[in-house]
C-alpha cells in the first residue's frame, strides 16, 4: 500500500461538501433538532453526557437490532459506533434478552452478593489468567480502583500515563487527556494538563505522561522519579487517538521498567477487553498485567466495570485495606448479563467473524491506493480507524498534523448514507460487531469509495 505520492486534498472542497452533508443531515433529523431545543431545557446540551453531542447535532436513538440502529426520524444505521465501544455482541442480542428477562423477575438489586458473580470472574480469570476480581459498574470506577490500588500498595503517589490517553472522569487520570499543542509542552518533557476545569489543586503534580510507542522516554521518567512512581496505567492500544498499536515488545518493556523501580503496571482494557481478541489485549499482545480494568462490552449493555489482578496486586482489596466499594457493584442484573455473555455470546469462535468482517473493510485499503488518498488503515479485532495520514499514527502527537475537517466529512458521509460510527472524528476508532453482515460491512466500503471519489477529484 502507499506506493505513489498521496493526492493534495483540496480543504476548499472539504468545506463545501461539508456544508452539503450537513444540510443533507438536517434535512433528515427534522425531529431529532426539534428534540434537542426542548431537551435543552433540562439536559445541558440536550444530552446526559458531554460526548454524546457532537457537531453538527446529537444523534438521538430510537432502538437497536442485531448490527442496526434507528434514530428517533426513522433513519436506519449500521452501527460502528456501539454505544462507545460495548456492543460488540450486537444489540437486543436473544441470549443476553434472555438472561436480564429471567433475572429482571427475580428482583434486580439487594447490595449484596449473587451467585452470577463468581462465574464471570471465573471466565475473566480463564481469558486473562488474572486470580482475583471486583466489580464496579464504569470503565472510570475501574482505572479509580486500579490507582487507589498502586497508590495504596507501593505507599508512593506518582502516577504515569500516556499523553492523549482518556482513563475515565477522575481527577488522577483526566490529565493531558486531549492537551492541545500550545499547552502540551515539548515532547521529551510534556507538560500534565488538566482535561477540565475544577481537578482538585495539584492533581497535575500528581499524574506524569510519557509518549506512546516510546520506551525510551518511559525509561527515563522512571529513572528520574522511580521512587516516586506508584504505578503506571497505559491502553495497550489507543483506542481514543484512531487505533494506535504498540510497537513490538512496548508493553513488555513498559511492564519491566515498572518492576525494576518497584512500581506496578496497569492495563486499562476499558475498551480492548473483549473487542480485540477474547482474551482482550492481554492474549493479543502476550502481556499479563498486575491489574487490568475492564468494562464497556463486558455487560453487554448493561453499566460494568472490573478490577482484576495478580494475588499480589490484590492484597489490599484482599486484606480489606483498600476498600473496593460501591451499592451497584456486581449488580445481579449486571452479572448476569455479563454471564451470559461470556459464557454463550463472545466465546472463542465468535471472533472468526470479525476476521471475516475486517477481510471486507480491507477494501478501504485497494480504495485508498487507487485514489492516492493521505490516508491509512487500522485493523484489530472488532476495532479499526482510518488515519487521515499516509504514515499511520504511532502516537498521541502525531494526531496534531491530521486536518479535523476531512475527518469530520468522513464520519458526516458514512451518517447521511446509513453508517453510524462514533463522533469524535480522527480520536475515535470504530468497533464493529459478530453480528454484521458482509451487506452491513460492504456499506461501508461503498460510502467511503464514493468519498473518495468526490474529495481526490
Ligand atoms: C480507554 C477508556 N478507559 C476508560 C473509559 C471510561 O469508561 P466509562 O465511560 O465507562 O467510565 C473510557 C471511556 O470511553 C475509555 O475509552
Amino acid at each position: 500500500m502507499g506506493g505513489a505520492d498521496a493526492v493534495q486534498i483540496d480543504l476548499g472542497l472539504v468545506e463545501e461538501l461539508t456544508k452539503r452533508e450537513v444540510a443533507a443531515l438536517d434535512e433528515k433529523h427534522a425531529k431529532s433538532l426539534s428534540y434537542r431545543e426542548t431537551a435543552k431545557a433540562h439536559l445541558p446540551g440536550g444530552v446526559s453526557s458531554s460526548w454524546q453531542s457532537w457537531p453538527p447535532h446529537p444523534i438521538y436513538v430510537d432502538r437497536g437490532l442485531g448490527s442496526h440502529v434507528w434514530d428517533i426520524d426513522g433513519n436506519e444505521y449500521v452501527d460502528y459506533h456501539n454505544g462507545y465501544g460495548v456492543m460488540v455482541m450486537g444489540h437486543a442480542h436473544p441470549k443476553i434478552v434472555e438472561a436480564v428477562r429471567t433475572r429482571v423477575a427475580l428482583g434486580t438489586h439487594f447490595a449484596q452478593p449473587t451467585e452470577d458473580a463468581l462465574p464471570v470472574a471465573e471466565h475473566l480469570t480463564e481469558r486473562t489468567g488474572l486470580p482475583f476480581w471486583r466489580f464496579g459498574n464504569s470503565g472510570t470506577e475501574a482505572t479509580l480502583d486500579a490507582v487507589r490500588i498502586m497508590r495504596a500498595t507501593t505507599g508512593r503517589d506518582l502516577i504515569v500515563k500516556i499523553e492523549g490517553t482518556y482513563h475515565g472522569h477522575h481527577d488522577a487520570l483526566m490529565v493531558s487527556v486531549f492537551p492541545a499543542e500550545a499547552d502540551a509542552g515539548p515532547r521529551d518533557n510534556p507538560n500534565s494538563v488538566p482535561q477540565t476545569p475544577g481537578l482538585i489543586p495539584g492533581t497535575t503534580d500528581w499524574t506524569t505522561t510519557v509518549p506512546f510507542n516510546d520506551l525510551e522516554a518511559a525509561q527515563k521518567v522512571f529513572a528520574q522519579r522511580g521512587d516516586e512512581i506508584a504505578g503506571m496505567i497505559v491502553e495497550p492500544v489507543m483506542t481514543n487517538a484512531g487505533l494506535v498499536l504498540p510497537d513490538d515488545g512496548y508493553l513488555d518493556g513498559l511492564k519491566e521498567v515498572c518492576h525494576t523501580h518497584g512500581a506496578m503496571f496497569a492495563f486499562d482494557e476499558v475498551k480492548t477487553g473483549f473487542t480485540v481478541a477474547w482474551g482482550g489485549a492481554i492474549e493479543a499482545f502476550g502481556v499479563q498485567p498486575d491489574l487490568v480494568a475492564f468494562a464497556k462490552a463486558l455487560g453487554a449493555g448493561l453499566p460494568c466495570g472490573a478490577i482484576g489482578g495478580t494475588e499480589d496486586a490484590m492484597r489490599k482489596v484482599i486484606s480489606e485495606d483498600v476498600h473496593q466499594v460501591g451499592t451497584f457493584n456486581g449488580n445481579p442484573l449486571t452479572m448476569a448479563a455479563a454471564k451470559a455473555n461470556l459464557e454463550e455470546v463472545l466465546v472463542r469462535d465468535a471472533y472468526r467473524r470479525l476476521d471475516e468482517v475486517n477481510d471486507i473493510l480491507r477494501r478501504c485499503e485497494d480504495v485508498i491506493d487507487h485514489y492516492g488518498l493521505p490516508a491509512s488503515m487500522k485493523l484489530l479485532g472488532a476495532k479499526g480507524a482510518i488515519d487521515w495520514s499516509r504514515a499511520p499514527i504511532h502516537e498521541y502527537r502525531d494526531l496534531w498534523k491530521i486536518d479535523d475537517r476531512i475527518p469530520q466529512l468522513a464520519w458526516l458521509w458514512q451518517l447521511n448514507r446509513g453508517v453510524f460510527k462514533s463522533p469524535g472524528s480522527k480520536w475515535e476508532s470504530w468497533t464493529s460487531s459478530i453480528v454484521h453482515t458482509d451487506e452491513d460491512v460492504q456499506r461501508y466500503v461503498d460510502n467511503f469509495e464514493e468519498l473518495a471519489s468526490a474529495i481526490a477529484s
